[in-house]
This record gives structure tokens, C-alpha cells and sequence, in this order.
């Protein structure tokens, strides 16, 4: 049987007692497969993998060792979450690492967008599998694959390994309980699992995170104005109804620039701009159209709480010709 195939007879999951029943089959299954053995997981705190490491933890408790790395790239708030839901409340066995200067420092000075991509991969790599190697008696690794990743890495799209393709030379047995399923269905599982909303429906995050957001070459203060206006906008889209309606929604601060004025004294500082499109394939997107009352309270907002700014403004540009992300 090709088990990277989904049968024809499997009915999508779209209720809560669907999930409470391919929760009860998959906990069977990861404890047929894993026996008393011990597993691995790099859980990066998205939808994937949360979901992954809920369904072991039901499964196996403290058999499943979690991998948070925090690479400085996430959004404000993410990395405590992480280890809020899975150490405090799910009582997960979890090693949070901070690499937040090691990968801030290779990128110091690096402005081409492929380097800078190929250099957080590669970091990731290496870091999670400086972990794995100080642990003892590993024999799994868990991943958060899901079926369009399959799907795509069969059309050969992209290789279907999260996060920029986790170790081969680890050479665990990988243990991949939604690999059969729709990105839709794998909140459907969240939800009944317990995952708090904003982890379950959060908007697609890339794995190079912040990093696209800060054009060229990366700096902390400008990283730090990329979080906050961040931060800023997620509460407001929050607040106001939009954010379970707008697709993806995010501010980018590029390395330049412009003169203003306050408090009767000239000012040169970023601008930060503010996307927020919709799409339902992400090949072609059109921009949301922001109530201008909105748009009036995020510019105040932005600029008296985000260091470095002086101004905003909204990209109103479609996919194509740009992409949703700058780099
Ligand atoms: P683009 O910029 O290609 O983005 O129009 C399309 C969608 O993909 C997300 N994206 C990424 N996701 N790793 C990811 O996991 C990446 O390197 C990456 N680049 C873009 C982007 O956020 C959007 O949803």
C-alpha cells in the first residue's frame, strides 16, 4: 500500500467528532509505530507542527522531545507562546534554544535575499542537529508534513520537508501523523486537540520569518521595527474583525531612509509599509481595501510606538507582478 497516497474513500475532516476519531486512529497508530522508543520534533510554533506535537503528546507524553529554536526572525510574542501552551499547560518535554545571536550575526551585513534565506536554512539545520546529537536514545523523528506537500514534492515543486528540509544524515525513522491531510483539516485536528485560535488560524508565516520583512541587509533596530508595526498591525486587524478575513497581513521597514519632522525638529528615519492581500492560491493576490479610519489609527500608532519610523505607507500592489513577500 502506498502510504503517502490519500484513498479516495478518506472523507475530508471538517467537525469536530471527524477529528476526535482520526485523533483516537492516529494515537493507536504513533504508539504501534513508536513502541516505548523516544521521538524528535522541531516545533517551530505553526500550524504544522503544533498540531504534530499536540497529537504525540496525547500519544506518548514525555517520549516526544520538542525543539523550539528561536532564530530572532519570529514574530513578537511567538517564542513564549511556544513555551507557554507545550511546557506549562500540555506539560511537553521541550528544549527552547536561543539562537537569536548566532543567526543575527551570520546574517550581519548580508543584504542578497537568497543568501540570506539559504543562510537561515542551513543554520537551522545545524543548530537543531547540534540538539539532536546531545540527546541519547533518539530513534524517531516526528515532521509536520501535510498533503499538498506531497503533493508538490511528487510534481516536483518543492522538496515536501518543512522548514527548508530538516537533517537526512539524522537518519530517524520520521513519524508523520497528517501527512494525509488538507491544511484546512489539520486545524479542524488543532481545534479538537485544544491548540489555543491564534495558533490554529494564524495567516501563512515564512520559514526565513522576519528576515523577508527587513529587506537587505539585516540590523537589530530595524528587525526590532519590523516586530513591533508587526505586532501593532496584528492587534488592530485583531480588534476590528479582519483578521480571520484577510488572507495574510504584515509590515516590511526597507533600509532606507527619509526626512521628517517632530517636535519642531527634523527627523530621518524608515518608513514602514504596511501589505495585506488576499488570494486563494497565493499565485495571484489582490490587496484589501483598509476602512481609512483604520489606516489613520495604524499610522498613529505605528509611528509614535515603533522606533525608528516616520512614516507609512500601504502597498497597493497586486501578485503578480509582486510577490506578497519583498524578498
Ligand atoms: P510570495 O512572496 O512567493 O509568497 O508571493 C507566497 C506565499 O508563500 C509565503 N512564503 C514562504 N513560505 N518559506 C515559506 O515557508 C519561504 O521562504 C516563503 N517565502 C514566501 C508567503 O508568506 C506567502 O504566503
Amino acid at each position: 500500500m502506498d502510504t503517502n497516497h490519500r484513498p479516495d474513500s478518506m472523507e475530508r475532516i471538517t467537525t469536530t467528532d471527524q477529528a476526535l476519531s482520526f485523533i483516537e486512529e492516529q494515537v493507536k497508530q504513533i504508539r504501534d509505530q513508536v513502541g516505548d522508543g523516544k521521538v524528535l520534533l522541531a516545533l517551530s510554533g505553526g500550524v504544522d507542527s503544533s498540531v504534530v506535537a499536540a497529537l504525540l503528546i496525547k500519544a506518548i507524553g514525555k517520549q516526544l522531545v520538542c525543539v523550539h529554536v528561536n532564530h530572532g526572525l519570529l514574530r513578537k510574542g511567538e517564542p513564549e507562546q511556544v513555551i507557554r501552551v507545550f511546557r506549562d499547560e500540555m506539560n511537553a518535554n521541550l528544549i527552547y534554544v536561543d539562537a537569536v545571536d548566532r543567526f543575527l550575526d551570520l546574517l550581519a551585513g548580508v543584504s542578497d535575499p537568497e543568501s540570506k534565506r539559504h543562510i537561515i536554512g542551513e543554520e537551522f539545520i545545524k543548530v537543531f542537529a547540534e540538539e539532536a546529537a546531545k540527546l541519547e536514545g533518539i530513534s524517531f523523528l516526528a515532521q509536520g508534513t501535510i498533503y499538498p506537500d506531497i503533493l508538490e514534492s511528487e510534481q516536483g515543486i518543492k522538496a515536501h520537508h518543512n522548514v527548508g528540509g530538516l537533517p537526512q544524515e539524522l537518519s530517524f525513522e520520521l513519524v508523520e501523523p497528517v501527512k494525509l491531510l488538507f491544511k484546512d483539516e489539520v486545524r479542524v485536528v488543532g481545534k479538537a486537540l485544544g491548540l489555543p485560535d491564534n495558533m490554529v488560524y494564524r495567516q501563512p508565516f515564512p520559514g526565513p520569518g522576519l528576515g523577508v520583512r527587513c529587506p537587505g541587509a539585516i540590523t537589530r533596530d530595524r528587525l526590532e521595527a519590523v516586530r513591533e508595526s508587526d505586532a501593532i498591525l496584528r492587534e488592530e486587524f485583531e480588534k476590528n474583525g479582519l483578521s480571520g478575513k484577510v488572507w495574510q497581513y504584515f509590515t516590511v521597514v526597507p533600509d532606507f531612509k527619509s526626512t521628517g519632522v517632530k517636535d519642531g525638529k527634523r527627523t530621518f528615519a524608515w518608513p514602514c509599509i504596511i501589505r495585506a492581500i488576499n488570494t486563494s492560491d497565493v499565485m495571484e493576490v489582490t490587496v484589501e481595501d483598509l476602512p481609512a479610519q483604520l489606516i489613520d489609527h495604524l499610522v498613529q500608532r505605528i509611528l509614535a510606538e515603533v522606533p525608528g519610523s516616520n512614516r507609512v505607507l500601504y502597498d497597493f500592489t497586486p501578485k503578480p507582478p509582486a510577490t506578497v513577500e519583498y524578498e
